[in-house]
């Protein structure tokens, strides 16, 4: 080769070799500038949690993906010492049960930050809309057909599920899955509800309660943990005279005495269908949101995102007591302090709690 053209080739090598040195660097100095910035200067950066938490939302993804992450953020605020833990860049976990009627308020709440409410893929459901005044109208809308008289009024449809899936488990043989059961049953009462459509469920498999539909809404939803419903219970009751039933089951017997509306609020409590933390936005501009003596700024770039779930509330011992973690109807009991149904959320509470609650109306 050419002596000249040698001399350029080396050039070339040199200048692409300095180029790429320099992107190094400068991907590494970003990269240190982040870090710094978020786990030194950043407005949340007060706020005690894990460093990976901080560093980026890689860390709540993983904990969300691969555990029950409402008991790693339980003991997390009582390793860190907080109630208000930080538990992504922008995000603070809140286990404070004062601050609940803040953040979901029923004249002002928070709103739902997008992106939480977006990955249900459902834009403008009542649920994930997260306008406020669309989602007011919408929910003015809606609010007729959710009415305790309009839930009296499906009656006649409830009962007419309840006989056939009765009809089905008299003339069953063997082992059942009561979960899948009930939830054909929940399933068909509010396919018809809410579409006017029947979808034989109970019916769909003659020798057991699998159904399509549960399958994919299982592999669908990782985050609904199992439902208590009592209907087998309350079935149970007007058929079996209580001397039978306490011999039988003295423990059943027990349970059946507390009543329905205490064993109802006690299974919400202890196996809520929905016990995670709800993302609500800071607001700006409003009054400030203080837990443990510390003001959570609102965003500046990125939205400030705190949440708090209904796990945490149902089990803090201090409103609970140190059985926290045991299933005790007797706490609902009349003469048991009223003033627990003020903690008792596993609907949300406010402007956005559920529209179906009246469907489990002793707790609405
Ligand atoms: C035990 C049963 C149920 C539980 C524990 C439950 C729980 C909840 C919770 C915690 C929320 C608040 C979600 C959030 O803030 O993102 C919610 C909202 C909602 N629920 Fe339920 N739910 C139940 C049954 C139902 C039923 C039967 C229906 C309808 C037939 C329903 C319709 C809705 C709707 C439309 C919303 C959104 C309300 C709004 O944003 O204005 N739920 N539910």
């Amino acid at each position: 080769m050419a002596p000249s053209k040698l001399l350029v080739l080396q050039d070339t090598r040199w200048l692409s070799h300095n180029v790429l040195v320099g992107l190094v660097v400068l991907a590494l100095s970003t990269l240190l500038t982040i870090v710094f910035y978020r786990v030194a200067l950043h407005p949340l950066s007060a706020f005690p949690g894990p460093i990976s938490a901080a560093l980026s939302s890689k860390w709540l993804y993983r904990i969300c993906s691969t555990t029950f992450p409402e008991d790693v953020l339980k003991d997390l605020h009582k390793k860190y010492y907080t109630k208000a833990l930080r538990i992504a860049p922008n995000e603070i976990h809140i286990s404070d049960p004062s601050i609940y009627k803040i953040i979901y308020s029923q004249t002002a709440p928070y709103e739902k930050p997008d992106s939480f409410y977006q990955c249900f893929n459902n834009p403008h459901s009542l649920t994930s809309e997260t306008d406020q005044s669309l989602h007011r109208e919408r929910r003015r809308l809606l609010n007729p057909y959710f009415s305790k008289k309009a839930v009296g009024d499906l009656s006649p449809l409830v009962w007419s599920k309840i006989e056939k899936l009765e009809n089905k488990l008299r003339n069953f043989k063997g082992p059942l899955d009561a979960y899948d059961a009930v939830r054909c049953l929940t399933v068909e009462v509010i396919t018809k509800f809410c579409f006017g459509i029947d979808v034989d469920l109970i019916d769909e498999n003659q020798v057991s309660f699998e159904a399509n539909f549960l399958d994919t809404f299982d592999a669908a939803s990782h985050t609904i943990v199992d439902m208590v419903f009592a209907p087998t219970f309350n079935r149970l009751k007007f058929i079996m005279p209580m001397p039978i039933l306490t011999r039988i089951d003295k423990e059943i017997a027990n349970l059946l005495r507390l009543g329905e509306t205490s064993c109802m609020k006690e299974s919400l409590r202890i196996a809520s269908p929905v016990p995670g933390r709800l993302p609500r936005i800071v607001p700006k501009g409003k009054a400030p949101l203080i837990v443990d003596g510390k003001v959570i700024p609102s965003g500046v770039r990125q939205q400030t995102i705190v949440g708090m779930s209904a796990y945490a509330m149902h089990r803090d011992e201090n409103i609970w007591g140190q059985d926290a973690y045991e299933f005790k109807p007797e706490r609902w009991l009349d003469g048991a302090d009223k003033s627990l149904d003020q903690f008792l959320c596993p609907f949300s509470k406010g402007l956005r709690s559920c529209i179906g609650q009246k469907f489990v109306s002793p707790v609405s």
